[in-house]
């Protein structure tokens, strides 16, 4: 078998374009376009790129990005200053705190600063206590993602075994969260984990979420199953791959996401439908 592509490119830039329409006559009625602020704090050159990104995707689709570039050396007290203040913005409808933060900061104390009507990002307690609860409000954006990823193969989740490899709290438990309410039967796996390939081995749908390059071996994939691969490496030679051996695990799924142009760019697009979201709520659209 040669698995088929799941590409969250095409899938990100077709529902970036429905957002875009939507986000037109959602200005025009209410008067004012929804809002993101996103704020980064010192030099890390990766998270400058991922925030640029996250600006640019805003302005595709119409939404005003604010920006907040803060020196490392910020103290928490500024930063929870400027949350308490972008919590009370009736102009900004998201927040978004752009992590990792220097040591100096919790990112635990600034993420629930963040009021849970503008967690964008979907990190905040309740917003995954929601989730747990089923009833979602803001979903954390790659987990919800990789959802939209496996449902746009038309595969139905009930009753499916679902694996995820890594239990961090910003995707691997969203992530079993948004399977369980999905209707899949949920392991999650994770450093302590005894014999990973026996779970991955039995699993209809492998989300891979361990942060590890090539962990997951494509002899251990089941014929035909979902593997979602939530990695991102960069090889010696400047080229990306993931946490799943791609070429091996691809003679056997059914379906596969590449890395890149896999989860990445579906990352970037829940964000925006998190803060047309918030936007709905704040302007009091009635779903
Ligand atoms: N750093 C890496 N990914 C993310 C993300 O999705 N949100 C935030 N806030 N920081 C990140």
């Amino acid at each position: 078998m040669t698995a088929k592509i799941i590409d969250g490119k095409a899938l990100a830039a077709k529902l970036k374009v429905d957002m875009q329409v939507e986000i037109i006559s959602l200005a025009q009625k209410y008067g004012r376009a929804p809002g993101l602020a996103v704020v980064i704090v010192g030099n890390d050159p990766a998270s400058h790129v991922y925030v640029k990104n996250k600006k640019i995707a805003c302005e595709q689709v119409g939404i005003k990005s604010f920006s907040y570039a803060l020196p490392a050396e910020t103290t928490q007290e500024h930063i929870l200053g400027l949350v308490a203040e972008l919590n009370q913005n009736p102009l900004v409808d998201g927040i978004l705190v752009q992590f990792p933060v220097p040591e100096h900061i919790s990112e635990k104390r600034i993420l629930n600063a963040i009021a849970v009507d503008k967690d964008v990002d979907g990190f905040h307690p309740y917003n995954i206590g929601c989730l747990a609860a089923r009833q979602p409000e803001l979903r954390s954006c790659t987990p919800y993602g990789c959802l939209k990823l496996i449902e746009s193969t038309g595969i139905k989740l009930h009753g499916k075994e679902a694996v995820v490899v890594g239990a961090s709290n910003n995707v691997g438990r969203p992530m079993a969260l948004e399977l369980l309410l999905a209707g899949a039967t949920v392991t999650v796996a994770h450093r302590f984990t005894n014999n990973l390939k026996s779970h991955v081995e039995r699993a209809d749908i492998v989300v891979a979420a361990a942060g590890k390059q090539g962990l997951i071996q494509g002899e251990w994939i089941k014929q035909g199953a979902i593997v979602i691969d939530v990695g991102i490496h960069r090889l010696e030679d400047g080229s990306l791959t993931g946490d799943v051996d791609f070429d091996s695990a691809s003679k056997r799924a059914g379906w596969i996401t590449p890395v890149p142009g896999g989860v990445g760019p579906m990352t970037i697009t829940m964000l925006l439908g998190n803060t047309v979201t918030a936007f709905k709520k704040h302007v009091g659209v009635v779903t």
